[in-house]
């Protein structure tokens, strides 16, 4: 992705979670599996990030999720007992986790990671599981090998990256 792609990225993304979703994020984490059991079945992106049991996999794992964005799915893991660490580019991201973490008492507060996902400062070899959920197919395939590489860096050496995209006919999940 270009600078000027980035930035575009920023400021759209900026605008949408402005007003942030917050209300509906806690009622959706104070009714966990009626939620996930909703979305899993209707919704693609979902199905695909919990197969194979991943909702049971959860608690107190250490997981990252790039590109984060309206953060419900970094808040339905926390709730679900994981140490989350969630990034994105846009900076209205954070403000959600805020409010998350101030109106709901997670085991472990939600970490908002700001900026590009290949210049986080995080240390190396921490993670059980790193989150791409409708996310990489915004990005160039050069962008996107750094992408991987970057996950490769951060996970433990049996740790796992799940990562959902669509493509313009067919979606992939791996
Ligand atoms: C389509 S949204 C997906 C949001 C969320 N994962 C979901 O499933 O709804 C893509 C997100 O990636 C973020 N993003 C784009 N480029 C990024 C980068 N280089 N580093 C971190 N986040 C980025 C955008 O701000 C946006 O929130």
């Amino acid at each position: 992705m270009s600078t000027e792609n980035q930035n575009k990225n920023k400021e759209h993304y900026d605008r949408l979670y402005k007003d942030g979703q917050v209300s509906n994020i806690l009622h959706w984490i104070n009714n966990l599996n009626t939620f996930l059991d909703s979305v899993t079945t209707t919704e693609i992106s979902w199905f695909a990030i919990y197969k194979n049991n991943f909702r049971d996999r959860l608690a107190g794992k250490k997981v990252l999720e790039m590109g984060c964005g309206d953060c419900t799915n970094a808040a339905i893991m926390a709730a679900l007992g994981a140490e989350v660490y969630a990034n994105d580019i846009a900076d209205s991201s954070g403000r959600i986790i805020e409010l998350l973490n101030e109106n709901y008492e997670f085991k472990h507060p939600i970490k908002f990671i700001s900026g590009d996902f290949i210049k986080n400062n995080l240390k190396g070899n921490q993670f059980d599981f790193v989150i791409g959920k409708a996310f990489l197919h915004h990005l160039e395939i050069p962008l996107e090998e750094k992408f991987l590489a970057e996950t490769a860096r951060l996970l433990i050496s049996n740790g796992e990256a799940r990562f959902f995209r669509t493509c313009r006919k067919f979606a992939i999940a791996g």
